[in-house]
């Protein structure tokens, strides 16, 4: 039987490059998504651009370029950001395609056709730069401006005819449904923030404008322009080719098994979403996870406060994988976090280059000198060794169970100790003392091999390339790397020969001044 798994990440505003907080999301997307394929799963992973509204016009007319041409250009500039960052994405969609076009508009017409549209006339605050209407008790004055509190993003009065969404209509059912699937939303402490939003009362939602043009017109009234955010969240539908239900990536991959997000867009996909798929009659995505935020100081990291960091200028300085792990290490998941480039250095030098390289470098370079480059053929584990090596067979349900409720913290604490305990192995038994006892030898270069298979395995998902760099002691390959088989403490096949590696992760040289 075969197992699904559909992850997307938001897609993303090319309202100016990306940054940081962009590359996060992408990132722990990607750490998910290959998780899932080393553990079997036939996975689809989604990421992209929204391309559509007010912002990206105005961004397009500041650029003095035409909003298709502006959006070309940086959309590519997230399309490559996807490939610096390793990302394994099945798909990058962007709300300007066909394809998309199609399914919202498809969309729309359910939504007409079981009276959930309307026409009449808007009138509130929206701020463009979060593409948001918000409530009177939702906006605060600053120095005679207007501003939303939560997004700090300033608001303008607007005032025209707008067709409307039955979103009041959903309120009981939405919060029927939050109570049934409990874990439809995650973290916990956004769940009750959700829950108590809708409580508060749902008012009907204005999703169309008549005062700009780039976007997708209403069916049949084309002077209207569909609400930006009921097209982007269509395109994790679009994306499988619904409405063509006989399509294969719709039948295996819908309902989504989680959009990862940010809390900042926690609102649209956790209650305007749910509530357009229940009144098109569609199944609900199995769970939306609002992670924290990237901080800078203080502040959220933001492209409109100009507090950002580039994520390619860390990479060229530091390489791509420290960058993945310490991403995945120090920002403790679902909490804002802070990030320093003194900390990601401590992670490389602690955690990379000495716990994981060296330990790479010291067991291959001592099979070497040992056992003629080749994995040791006569073994007998002993009770200290089997400890060691069992752990992961006894462990497995648990990490794959923590990884189905997001626990990334338990994961790479789990990476962190294994580091640690396999090393102390090492030393505490010192195989450099056992040169007349060959079995004894063996056993423990034999054991500390398939730890370094197992780790590798495990860090994988975080860091791909320097987890395969590491594998090719054993010759062995991505194709090779199935969760399942770290079980297995008799995988290494006896008598093939150990590569010698390059250094893993140079170490940084720190001036303590
Ligand atoms: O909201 N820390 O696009 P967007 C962590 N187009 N993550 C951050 C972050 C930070 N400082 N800043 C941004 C949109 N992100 C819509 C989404 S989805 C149907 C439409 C990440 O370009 C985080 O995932 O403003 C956040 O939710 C997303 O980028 C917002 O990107
Ligand atoms: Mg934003």
């Amino acid at each position: 039987m075969s197992k699904y798994f559909y992850i997307t990440t938001p897609i993303y505003y090319p309202s100016a490059k990306p940054h940081m907080g962009h590359a996060y999301s992408s990132i722990v997307a990607d750490f998910f998504a290959r998780f899932k394929v080393i553990d079997g799963y036939d996975v689809h992973f989604l990421t992209g651009t929204d391309e559509h509204g007010l912002k990206i016009q105005r961004s397009a007319e500041k650029a003095d370029k035409d909003p298709q041409q502006f959006c070309d250009e940086i959309s590519k500039t997230f399309k490559n950001l996807s490939n610096t960052l390793n990302l394994s994405n099945t798909d990058f969609i962007r709300t300007t395609e066909e394809r998309h076009k199609k399914t919202v508009q498809y969309l729309w017409d359910q939504l007409e056709k079981n009276d959930d549209i309307y026409l009449s006339k808007y009138s509130g605050w929206y701020s463009v730069s979060d593409e948001a209407f918000y409530n009177d008790d939702e906006i605060e004055e600053v120095d005679g401006k207007k501003f939303s509190i939560s997004s700090k993003s300033p608001v303008e009065w607007i005032e025209e005819e707008s067709y409307f969404f039955r979103l009041s209509k959903w309120e009981k059912p939405l919060l029927e449904f939050y109570k049934s699937n409990p874990n439809f939303i995650l973290p916990e402490s956004r769940r009750n923030e959700v829950i108590s939003f809708v409580q508060n009362g749902l008012k009907d939602l204005s999703i169309s404008r008549k005062t700009f043009s780039w976007g997708i017109p209403v069916p049949n009234n084309n002077k209207h322009i569909i609400y930006v955010w009921l097209d982007a969240l269509t395109n994790y539908l679009s994306a499988l080719n619904y409405p063509d239900l006989n399509d294969n990536l719709y039948k295996k991959f819908w309902p989504a098994s989680i959009h990862l997000i940010g809390k900042d867009i926690l609102r649209f996909h956790a209650i305007y979403w749910p509530a357009f798929l229940l009144a098109a009659k569609i199944d609900l995505p199995k769970r939306v996870y609002g992670h924290g935020w990237i901080l800078s100081g203080e502040e959220k990291m933001s492209k409109s406060k100009g507090n950002i960091l580039d994520p390619i200028e860390i990479i060229n300085e530091y390489g791509l994988d420290p960058l993945r792990y310490y991403l995945i290490k120090e920002v403790s998941f679902g909490n804002d976090g802070n990030i320093s480039q003194e900390r990601l250095e401590d992670c490389i030098n602690s955690d990379l280059a000495n716990n994981y390289g060296n330990l790479c470098q010291r067991v291959t370079a001592f099979a070497h000198k040992n056992c003629d480059g080749v994995i040791p053929r006569d073994i007998n584990f002993q009770k200290e060794d089997l400890f060691i090596l069992n752990k992961y067979k006894d462990n497995l349900d648990k990490i794959r169970k923590n990884i189905d409720e997001q626990n990334i913290n338990f994961y790479i604490d789990y990476i962190v100790n294994s580091l640690f305990e396999v090393n102390k192995y090492f030393n505490d038994q010192e195989p450099w003392k056992k040169k007349d006892d060959v079995i004894r030898l063996n056993t423990i270069i034999y054991t500390s091999l398939e730890i370094i298979r197992k780790i590798s395995y495990l860090l994988y998902p975080i860091i791909p390339n320097s987890s395969l760099k590491a594998l090719k002691i054993f010759n062995l390959s991505d194709k090779d790397i199935k969760l399942d088989s770290i079980k297995n403490n008799e995988f290494l096949s006896k008598g093939g020969k150990i590569e010698k590696i390059n250094i893993l992760f140079k170490k940084i040289e720190k001036n303590n001044d």
